[in-house]
């Protein structure tokens, strides 16, 4: 089973519980060649940290005396390694030399025999030049020997491939077929040759095409990606486990994996690496060992530097800037940086995984930065969520954040005027009441602007100003006062929920309890009722029982609703999570940690909450929390 601990878009922490205990991701399963262990597997368990490995069952099984061995001792055993192992299936033999002797179901029988934790299906390698109808036949040759595997597998996890070439469709397709099968584990195949050739753009259509058509509730792992440089990537996109051969296979070509690329010893003129394989070499001393044992000490290297990178990339994932990361790292070739540049493409549906906001600013690491979910989704909700006041504006330049702090005398006096005030952010033009809001006030651009930005806010500009029909004026700014509050109150809560739920919660007498330090709304209270609080740290609302007791009497279902099935009803009254297996239903627009209520099948009330995951999420897992309860109608202090 797969649980999610923590995820920031598509990319997620899990864990994946194995009979062997657990496979914690994102993971790096490094390659063992049975027949030639150029790192131990005991070393990569005990030294390395790593949990898992994986080898190749159809070598084992060709090799009489390994054969023997695996079936008298089982494959734990054979290899001296304690942690989980994954058995390939011979596809990628197929691949390189042509065909393989054997059938699906002999290969599945004998991972079971060995005692393999996770076994793969033989599937049918679909090369990229391949044409669509080669592709799709083959496709369904795949198919019908995963179901013959799941049939097959008993207490063995089992491995379907999604292939597909690179035909984003059929990757679908098949995805969406293998999704609906008892499969554990979903890796990507037939990518090997994208990336021997750099062809990064292509791979994130084919990782994207199968994500969409794939259940969130498995790992997915990208066969064949153990390069350093393309984990915070692939990561970002939701592969949850990788394999590397190439810390090996590089090794024995004398070269060195970096996060920023590849490099040959006789090419090289330092070894700055301080990792424990390095540390106590230079060049000279490297070339000056015996083949076998600077293989060795390569590998050992690549292994190290994989290890570094799935850590930071965990990292990046807790602290919620792995975009950040994924972006930097992309910077390192441009073949990458086509992979990164393409995600534009599919910014609708990254948006969709994108949450509300983080815990940590966003930083502006160049021009692609700009097609970030977070930027879509400003644009979208400024223009549909957003009520102007007036029908005149004024562009005013950025000087500091949030703008108010700064401009805030300004702002007063020009609305006063009945002049809205728009300041010219990367963004797009930010109203003053929408300027606490993450992540316009929680982000970080360089001062010196390139020509993409200046072109994009001049886009974002004329579009706003057409959708509110606003016409640009020249006014004098002097004294002139406006509580800004009242109008900011109104405006997050619409960009937060939607215009119609906004005007529910606002339909009485508002009231503002403003901090007295800072001089920042803290409470909304309509018609004597506190509906609403807001947050210092993302600008944005927590929603109260008594605004949701608003909500649910005239905001029709499912909007910012999670229906729980029966048995959870007391649970979540009293104030307790709501689980992904009590989660009947959830409405399709609601973004992870965004505000909701917990109803019941018959739309009774029973707690208000943040959502982690998205409604596909909650339906398909098992395990995990779907709904951070912040109060249930029971639990309510009085
Ligand atoms: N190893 C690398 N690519 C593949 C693939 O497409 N299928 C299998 N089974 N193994 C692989
Ligand atoms: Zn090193």
């Amino acid at each position: 089973m797969f649980e999610i601990i923590k995820r920031d878009g598509l990319a997620r922490i899990g864990v994946l519980h194995t009979r062997r205990g657990r496979l914690d991701t994102p993971a790096l399963l490094p390659v063992v060649n049975p027949k030639l262990a150029t790192v131990t597997p005991a070393d990569i368990y005990y030294h390395f940290g790593f949990q898992g490995l994986i080898t190749n069952s159809y070598i084992i099984k060709n090799s009489q005396g390994l054969k023997e061995k695996a079936l008298d001792e089982g494959l734990h055993k054979l290899l001296d390694f304690p942690g989980v192992i994954m058995t390939d299936s011979g596809t990628f033999q197929s691949h390189m030399y042509g065909e393989v002797e054997v059938s699906n179901q002999e290969i599945i029988d004998f991972q079971k025999a060995i005692g393999s934790d996770i076994g793969t299906v033989l599937d049918i390698f679909t090369e990229p030049y391949w044409t669509e109808e080669q592709t799709r036949d083959s496709i369904a040759v795949t198919l019908e020997r995963t179901v013959e595997a799941v049939s097959l597998k008993e207490d063995m996890m089992i491995a379907g491939v999604v292939q597909g070439s690179v035909f984003p469709d059929l990757r679908e397709e098949c995805a969406r077929s293998m999704a609906s099968m008892g499969v554990d584990v979903h890796p990507i195949g037939g990518v090997v040759p994208l990336m021997e050739q750099y062809r990064y753009r292509e791979l994130v259509e084919v990782i994207i095409s199968s994500k969409k058509g794939l259940s969130p509730d498995r790992p997915v792992h990208l066969f064949g990606a153990g390069h350093p440089m393309l984990i915070a990537l692939a990561t970002l996109l939701g592969c949850d486990m990788f394999d590397s051969a190439s810390y090996a296979k590089f090794a024995r070509d004398d070269r060195f994996m970096f996060l920023d690329g590849t490099s040959r010893l006789q090419d090289m003129y330092g070894l700055e690496c301080d990792c424990p394989a390095c540390r106590d070499h230079d060049l000279e001393s490297l070339k000056a060992l015996a083949d076998e044992e600077r293989m060795v000490t390569i590998a050992r290297h690549n292994l190290y530097e994989l290890k570094k990178e799935m850590g930071r990339v965990r990292r990046a994932i807790l602290e919620g800037n792995l975009w950040e990361l994924a972006e930097t790292r992309c910077r390192s070739h441009p073949a990458l940086l086509d992979g990164l540049r393409c995600l534009k493409e599919h910014v609708s549906y990254l948006e969709r995984f994108e949450p509300l906001s983080r815990d940590c600013a966003m930083f502006h690491t160049g021009s692609e930065t700009l097609s970030r979910p977070s930027f879509h989704r400003y644009a979208m909700r400024s223009q549909e969520r957003y009520v102007s006041p007036t029908e005149r504006c004024m562009f005013m330049e950025e000087t500091g954040k949030p703008h108010g702090r700064y401009m805030g005398k300004e702002f007063r006096s020009l609305l006063s005027k009945d002049v809205l005030p728009l300041v010219r952010t990367a963004f797009g033009p930010v109203p003053p009441d929408l300027d606490e809001i993450y992540p316009m006030a929680q982000s970080l651009f360089p001062s010196i602007r390139d020509g993409e930005t200046e072109c994009l806010m001049d886009r974002e500009e004329k579009t706003f100003m057409e959708v509110h029909g606003l016409r640009n004026v020249t006014a004098d700014i002097d004294e002139g006062e406006f509580d800004i509050n009242l109008m900011r109150a109104l405006s997050v809560a619409r960009y937060q929920f939607g215009r119609e739920a906004a005007d529910i919660l606002f339909d009485g007498p508002v009231e503002l309890v403003v901090s007295r330090n800072t001089g920042k709304i803290r409470n909304v209270l309509v018609s004597g009722e506190h509906i609403l609080s807001m947050r210092a740290s993302d600008g944005f609302y927590t929603l109260r029982v008594e605004g949701a007791r608003k909500l649910i009497a005239r905001l029709p279902a499912p909007t910012m609703r999670v229906t729980v099935i029966d048995d959870a009803i007391p649970f979540n009254r009293e104030g307790r999570n709501v689980f992904c297996n009590f989660v009947f239903d959830c409405d399709p627009d609601l973004r992870p940690m965004e505000e909701v209520m917990v109803v019941s099948k018959e739309d009774e009330l029973l707690a208000v909450g943040r959502t982690l995951l998205v409604r596909e999420e909650m339906l398909s897992f098992k395990k995990g929390i779907a709904v951070k309860v912040r109060d249930g109608t029971l639990s309510q202090k009085i």
